[in-house]
This record gives C-alpha cells, sequence and structure tokens, in this order.
C-alpha cells in the first residue's frame, strides 16, 4: 500500500512558525493525504512518512539551532524522500521584492547543501514586542524596529502560504 502520511515539522520561538506549520498542514491534508504537524523536537522515525516539510523562524539571520540540527541528524532518510522548506522573517514584511527574497534564501543555503529541497517557501511572520523577553536581542531588534528598518506586526500573508502549500503538494506525493 502506498504510504501518503506528509510529516509537517516546525521549530519556533514565539508561535508564529507554529501557525503557519498548522495552515500548511491542513492545508495539505486533502483527499488521501495524511498529515502530522509537529514540533522538531518531538520527531524521532522519519520513515513512516513518505514526505517532510520542515520549517523553521529566523533569528539573527539563520534557522533555529534545533532546526539545523534536524537537518543534520535525518540529512541521509531526508535525501531519499521529497523534502521542502520553509523559513519565517520579518524582512519579508518589509518588502517581498526579489531582492529581499534573494538575500533570504542566502540564510538557508545552509540547509540547501545539507538535502536539496524540492520547493522553499518564503514567509513574513510577527514582530510583536508584547509577545517577545525584553533582553539584549530584543533591545537590537526594537532599535532596527524605531530606526524604520524592520516592520511590526503580524504581517503573515495566509493567500501566499495557501498558495504555496497547494504547489507542493504534487511535488511532495510524487
Ligand atoms: C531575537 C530575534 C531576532 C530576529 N532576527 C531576525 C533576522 O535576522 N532577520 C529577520 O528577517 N527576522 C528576524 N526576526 C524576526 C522573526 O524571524 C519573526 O519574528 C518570526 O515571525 C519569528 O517566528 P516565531 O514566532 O515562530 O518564533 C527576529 C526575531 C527575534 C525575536
Amino acid at each position: 500500500m502506498i504510504n501518503n502520511k506528509i510529516l509537517i515539522t516546525y521549530a519556533s520561538r514565539a508561535g508564529s512558525t507554529a501557525e503557519i506549520a498548522e495552515a500548511i498542514g491542513k492545508s495539505l491534508s486533502q483527499g488521501d493525504t495524511q498529515v502530522e504537524v509537529l514540533p522538531m523536537q518531538d520527531v524521532k522515525d522519519l520513515s513512516v512518512y513518505r514526505a517532510v516539510v520542515a520549517g523553521s523562524a529566523i533569528r539573527n539571520s539563520k534557522w533555529l539551532p534545533e532546526a539545523m540540527q534536524f537537518v543534520r541528524t535525518h540529512r541521509a532518510v531526508l535525501s531519499q524522500k521529497p523534502f521542502a522548506t520553509f523559513t519565517v522573517c520579518i524582512t519579508l514584511a518589509m518588502s517581498n521584492t526579489d531582492q529581499y527574497r534573494q538575500a533570504v534564501a542566502v540564510w538557508i543555503q545552509p540547509v540547501r547543501v545539507l538535502v536539496k529541497p524540492v520547493s522553499e517557501g518564503l514567509f513574513a511572520g510577527i514582530l510583536d514586542f508584547n509577545k517577545l523577553p525584553l533582553n539584549w536581542d530584543t533591545v537590537k531588534l526594537r532599535a532596527v524596529v524605531a530606526l524604520g528598518i524592520f516592520p511590526k506586526g503580524d504581517r503573515r500573508d495566509w493567500k501566499a502560504i495557501q498558495a504555496w502549500a497547494e504547489s507542493i503538494h504534487p511535488l511532495l506525493l510524487q
């Protein structure tokens, strides 16, 4: 029997990437496709999945450490399955032009060299200081917002997320 189970796994700090993973999962659970959405630390065995979608929030121009670790740990198995990535950051809320998308694409080069994805989703996230702790990193971030470089608020584009999920569905089942 053909296994049509897809894993959507994510690394998130403040929850916006987790919610995007849920939305991708919802969109992919059509027909006889089964979907599981799990934080990366809860994933043990990839052998039961036909395809894997892995997503991370960006902090300081990098995927979160546990997301990089996930790809390193499972590199061999992921290379044998359809594998897609998505990346969530605030830069794409500044402008979603090619220039910015290319800059963000450079941040995920370390992932791409480990496992070549069939597709890479790039999405704007959230910058909400009410939900972030006060520390040196977030103080620096407040300064970047005060300078008008990064925007604030919930900048997720649910239509773009849905459109990407629909576009990868056939690639994940090939
Ligand atoms: C400490 C910190 C550092 C961040 N660094 C970057 C960055 O370098 N580039 C960027 O585009 N967004 C950056 N962001 C924005 C996050 O990627 C964005 O808030 C994302 O939605 C967070 O995902 P999460 O809610 O799943 O944790 C940063 C956010 C925080 C809190």
